[in-house]
């Protein structure tokens, strides 16, 4: 494998997945590493950097030993060089002749692009024209040959067709594994099981029952060191593009005929393209954003989006979005799926709720100011990972009284703690040539056409009320304003 940058992913999330993936007996014995970088360092100095990164970033507070510790590091390398600079892919080139000479017979290559999304074409060229990663058009040869690039996968729709375009140049589509660490997580992935491999949930998910879908993924952290990446993106580029989405399209999608990468991605694009486009003179009725000030999380000051390093004083980015897609189609025809996320909200929570329509007609007798409350299933993505029914019971009495209550699964009652990553699976899976859980070039630029045009009325509207929620609160009053027209209220995870 090699892996281009060594910044914060390398050290939080690709070296402790891999480590856990080697624990778990899953990787090849003669797994090497030569990770590429700007900065000079020798092997051991990136051996004992990476040591400690696993040491503090293992999951879950998982322990390392030393001995494990040493022989994953020791099957790393490092190459220092400018990613622009045609030298360090000779560089490269020898540091991948020794491996294999030390190691013949390797099954395949995977190059990660864990950099500054600037820098993926020029990458791509290089890496494409030193032969180093060479086009393969069969998806059987061996030894196979593979590149995954992070997200942002481009800024805009026309990014994203220029840089699709530039990877087209260099590689067949069965080689690229455009990473979204969403479709990862187990509770993702579960969506697919929990709506296709039951059959009571099916013939209920469609207009006809459902009254609306809220999706949310609220974090408590704040911009903190990212001020330079995150001005640039903002919220809708950051969390919605993607893995919002994503979230969606798993939700809404018709059934794959098969378990393939393929016919998994075609009904998730046939979602995408039926959300219908969300223009100008309506986009106060589909979308509000809001920006934190200073607040307080968890009893400590924290301070507000414009004062975080790296952000400009009068920045009109968002880092809270809401926005209701309509998916023009047979199954959810007027059904409204409200999407949120923010960051510097009281928790970190992400869940799918979907919410029934209520019985047409109460025969009980409620009081007049009594609202019943819809039924709702709602998928625990993360944390208290788990799926939940609630519905409506008679209070034990004489009187005929109502309440809510919950038909809960929980991940780690029926399972034990969920011990493993998102990266962890999208690792495997690239090596393994498994594309399900990866966006395909369509796809990609099927949700920058959702986004985009929300994207560009914002930036030709300055907003002139940010910020607009205090860190530790739930958004904007805007939002609620916003949900309250529509008939109905937020779900409070
Ligand atoms: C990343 C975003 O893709 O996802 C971050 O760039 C965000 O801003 C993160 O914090 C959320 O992922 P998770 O797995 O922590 O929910």
């Amino acid at each position: 494998m090699v892996i281009f940058g060594a910044g914060d992913l390398l050290h939080r999330k690709l070296m402790p997945s891999l480590f856990h993936l080697m624990g778990d007996g899953l990787l090849p014995d003669d797994f090497t590493v030569i990770t590429v970088a700007r900065e000079a360092m020798d092997d051991d100095t990136f051996r004992t950097q990476v040591g400690d990164a696993i040491r503090t970033f293992l999951p879950n507070g998982a322990t390392a030993n030393k001995n494990d510790i040493a022989t994953f590091t020791k099957q790393l390398y490092y190459c220092s060089g400018e990613l622009n600079d045609v030298a360090t892919y000779d560089t490269l080139r020898a540091r991948l002749a020794e491996t294999d000479a030390r190691q013949p017979g390797g099954s395949g290559r995977l190059f990660y692009l864990a950099i500054p999304p600037s820098l993926y074409a020029g990458t791509i060229n290089l890496l494409a024209e030193s032969g180093i990663a060479p086009r393969v058009m069969d998806p059987k040869q061996r030894p196979w040959v593979r590149v995954v690039i992070e997200k942002p996968f481009g800024q805009s729709l026309a990014s994203a067709v220029a840089l699709n375009a530039c990877v087209r140049r260099a590689f067949s589509e069965h080689q690229v594994y455009r990473i979204d660490h969403y479709l990862g997580k187990e509770t993702v992935q579960n969506l697919l099981v929990f709506r296709f491999a039951n059959s009571i949930f099916e013939p209920i998910c469609n207009r006809q029952q459902v009254h609306s879908v809220q999706i949310t993924a609220a974090e408590s952290v704040g911009v903190e060191h990212r001020g330079k990446y995150y001005e640039e993106a903002g919220v809708v580029r950051d969390m919605f593009q993607n893995h919002l989405l994503q979230l969606l399209t798993l939700v809404a999608m018709e059934p794959p005929v098969t378990f393939s990468a393929d016919a998994v991605r075609d009904e998730k694009v046939k979602v995408l393209r039926a959300i219908r486009p969300i223009t100008p003179t309506v986009m106060h009725d589909y979308a509000v954003r809001g920006q934190y000030g200073p607040g307080v999380i968890d009893g400590k000051p924290v301070p507000g989006y414009r004062q975080e390093p790296n952000v400009a004083p009068d920045s009109a980015t968002p880092t809270y979005c809401a926005i209701r897609f309509m998916i023009d189609n047979w199954r959810w025809q007027d059904v409204p799926f409200y999407l949120r996320s923010g960051k510097r909200m009281p928790r970190r929570v992400s869940e799918i709720a979907i919410q029934f329509r209520k019985p047409p007609h109460l025969m009980f007798p409620i009081p007049e100011n009594q609202i019943i409350e819809s039924n709702t299933l709602a998928i625990r993505v993360q944390p208290k990972e788990g799926i939940s029914l609630r519905f409506e019971v008679k209070v034990p009495g004489v009187d005929v009284n109502m309440a809510s209550v919950d038909m809960d699964f929980s991940y780690a009652e029926a399972f034990g703690e969920l011990d493993h990553e998102a990266y962890e699976t999208l690792l495997l899976d690239c090596m393994l040539g498994e594309a399900t859980l990866f966006t395909r070039s369509d796809e990609v630029e099927a949700a920058w056409a959702v986004v985009d045009p929300i994207i560009d009325f914002w930036a030709n509207k300055r907003p002139d009320h940010f910020p607009n929620y205090g860190a530790g609160t739930w958004g904007p009053t805007v939002a609620d304003e916003f949900i309250a027209r529509e008939g109905t209220k937020w779900r409070e995870p």
